[in-house]
């Protein structure tokens, strides 16, 4: 068993990657294709629902055709045998789940849900959206959008988060650049809180000299080697 108390784990889209999701700072990442402004801002989205509707579809799309990796499974596992061990995920595709977590956050939404902007009703969403699509609950069109936290929303569950990373003694995050906020700033709260900090990424993140430990190479490699210390109370 890990000798630590209380485990969170950060993940973001390079967790994804070799399940076949694109990231999004890569060379050929999603914002090199699309601008942010565009598609993930309330303004993009006033702007020109159909674009945004039509960027979330092609996610949708590209979610429902894959599958967890061995990274996810190993972050499963753990979640299982580590009784306190939360995930904290950035992403909003369903690896995760499928995967068989235990306790996780989705603190930027999932994809895979539906959010009315008349009446704040969510649901699990599948398949394609459009400003046509009426809202089950309300029965009013125009309204319809994914569950997803856009640049300059408020990531959800962040009270929870923030109690997590003050209890926590380790924090590890895997997969992500440090680019975006408050997810950046989680390394330095669980750091001030006296957790060991470990990041395993393919390479250093904007916050890499904010943390004690690093392991460097593709989630597939680096994470199931870990956890299996982890769990035999080596690491
Ligand atoms: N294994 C491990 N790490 C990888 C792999 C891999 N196979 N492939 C890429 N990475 C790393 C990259 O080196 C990079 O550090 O994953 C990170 C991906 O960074 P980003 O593309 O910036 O994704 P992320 O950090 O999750 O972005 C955070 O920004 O655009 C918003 O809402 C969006 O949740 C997202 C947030």
């Amino acid at each position: 068993m890990p000798h630590y108390r209380s485990i969170v784990i950060l993940t973001g889209a390079g967790l994804s990657a070799e399940s076949g999701l694109s990231t999004f700072r890569d060379a050929n990442g999603i914002w090199a294709k699309y601008d942010w402004r565009d598609v993930a801002t309330p303004q993009g989205f006033e702007k020109n629902p159909a674009l945004v509707h039509e960027f979330y579809n092609m996610r949708r799309r590209a979610h429902a055709g894959v599958k967890p990796n061995a990274a996810h499974l190993a972050l499963g596992r753990l979640s299982r045998e580590h009784e306190a061990t939360t995930i904290v995920t950035q992403n909003v595709d369903c690896l995760h789940e499928a995967a068989g977590t235990a306790r996780l956050i989705h603190m930027h939404g999932e994809a895979m849900k539906s959010l009315c902007a008349h009446c704040n009703a969510r649901g699990p969403w599948i398949g394609d959206m459009s400003v046509a699509t009426v809202c089950s609950a309300c029965g009013k069109a125009g309204g319809m959008r994914p569950d997803v936290v856009w640049f300059g929303e408020m990531p959800y569950h962040m009270e929870t988060i923030g109690k997590l990373l003050l209890a926590c003694d380790l924090f590890i995050s895997i997969g992500t650049s440090g680019h975006v906020y408050p997810a950046a700033g989680f390394v330095a709260a669980a750091a001030d809180a006296g957790a060991h900090t470990v990041e395993l990424n393919l390479e250093p993140s904007q916050g890499a000299s904010l943390f004690a430990e690093a392991i460097y190479g593709p989630a597939t490699e680096v994470v199931p080697a870990y956890v299996e210390r982890l769990l035999a109370g080596e690491a």
